[in-house]
């Protein structure tokens, strides 16, 4: 077995001059596996981006250990840093560049030869539907263009681990999906990358693991199929219609919404629901909750208890 990509033992940050005192990461332990596409997700101020600029070697920790690709970013980071590449949260290409120059110059910059720069700039550009812009001045591209030419760039180089900080961020739907069909194309080239994202269908549809990390901590990790194993309730049903909520609540956890309720059930509650609204002839859906009932469930539950949470899987 290859030695994974990230091995992260404990990484805890305090950024210097936090008011608060209170760390950015807290005792963080993660292992990414060489190959796939991990997501980590997490509210805003959780850590991701903290985690993220330690692993690609920008920012020192505070303690603990972390591997990048079997080194250390403490003592080893110039060997890591040819290996990797990444896409920073809010960072933009130079101003005073042409879209196909920001690439071509940094896959030049790697050491990669002309032509093969060449051939993967347009391929990257090709990619992510920017052949169009390829001649225009960075400064003259709208903002999705240039996060998209960021993706291109990273994209197209040959780093074994790629660290994209919220790459589609303010892109289009068509453009995501680019980005999206872009990621796993890298994947597929025994790639691993680390994506954090605020979509969680995004997170969803590229991860093969995911952690959910709240306050610097990991609160739950695994396969998306595993994540919902874990969670209390791993059923949504929604029923429209006029039912009385009160003989709902014996079947999970109810919320009403527009026109009808909605229920977090165990399975046998599930079914057994179903069966009740469709005996009434309500109109209803029912299926396995998404990776976002699940952050909703998991974080809204820390934050109620202004606490840490149990053990992950604890509830199971
Ligand atoms: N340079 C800094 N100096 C001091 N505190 C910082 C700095 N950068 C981040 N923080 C704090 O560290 C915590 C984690 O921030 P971080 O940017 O890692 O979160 P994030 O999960 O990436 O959030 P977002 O989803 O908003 O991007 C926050 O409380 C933030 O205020
Ligand atoms: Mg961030």
């Amino acid at each position: 077995m290859a030695e994974p990509a990230i091995v992260a033992e404990g990484v805890s940050k305090v950024y210097p001059g936090s008011r608060s005192g209170a760390p950015a990461l807290d005792g963080l332990s993660l292992e990414v596996p060489r190959g796939g596409i991990y997501g980590l997700i997490g509210r805003n101020g959780a850590g991701k981006t903290t985690f993220v600029r330690i692993a690609a070697t920008q920012l020192a920790m505070t303690s603990g250990t972390l591997r990048v690709l079997g080194q250390d970013v403490r003592t080893e980071e110039r060997a890591i840093r040819a290996r990797i590449a990444c896409v920073p949260q809010e960072s933009r290409p130079l101003y005073f560049l042409r879209t196909e120059e920001v690439v071509y110059l940094y896959l030049k910059m790697r050491g990669m030869t002309s032509a093969d720069a060449r051939r993967r700039t347009h391929d990257a550009l090709e990619e992510l539907s920017l052949l169009e812009v390829r001649k225009r001045l960075v400064s003259r591209l709208s903002g999705g263009l240039r996060r998209r030419t960021l993706c291109a760039m990273v994209l197209a180089s040959d780093a074994d681990v790629m660290f994209l900080d919220e790459p589609t961020t303010g892109l289009d739907p068509l453009a995501r999906r680019e980005v999206w069909e872009a990621v796993r194309r890298a994947s597929r080239e025994h790639r691993t990358i680390l994506l954090t994202t605020h979509y969680l269908d995004e997170a969803e549809a590229l991860s093969g693991r995911l952690a959910l990390i709240e306050r610097g901590q990991r609160r739950l990790e695994g396969t998306p199929a595993e994540l919902r194993a874990r969670v209390r309730y791993p059923y949504r049903v929604t029923l429209w219609g006029d039912v009385p909520r009160d003989q709902l609540a014996s079947y999970g956890a109810v919320s009403e919404i527009e026109g009808g309720f909605l229920v977090f059930a165990r399975e046998p509650e599930a079914r057994e629901l179903a069966r009740w609204a469709l005996e009434r002839g309500l109109r209803l859906s029912m299926g396995p909750v998404s990776l976002e009932d699940i952050f909703l469930e998991v974080v809204g539950r820390s934050i109620d208890a202004d606490a840490p949470l149990a053990e992950e899987g604890a509830e199971a």
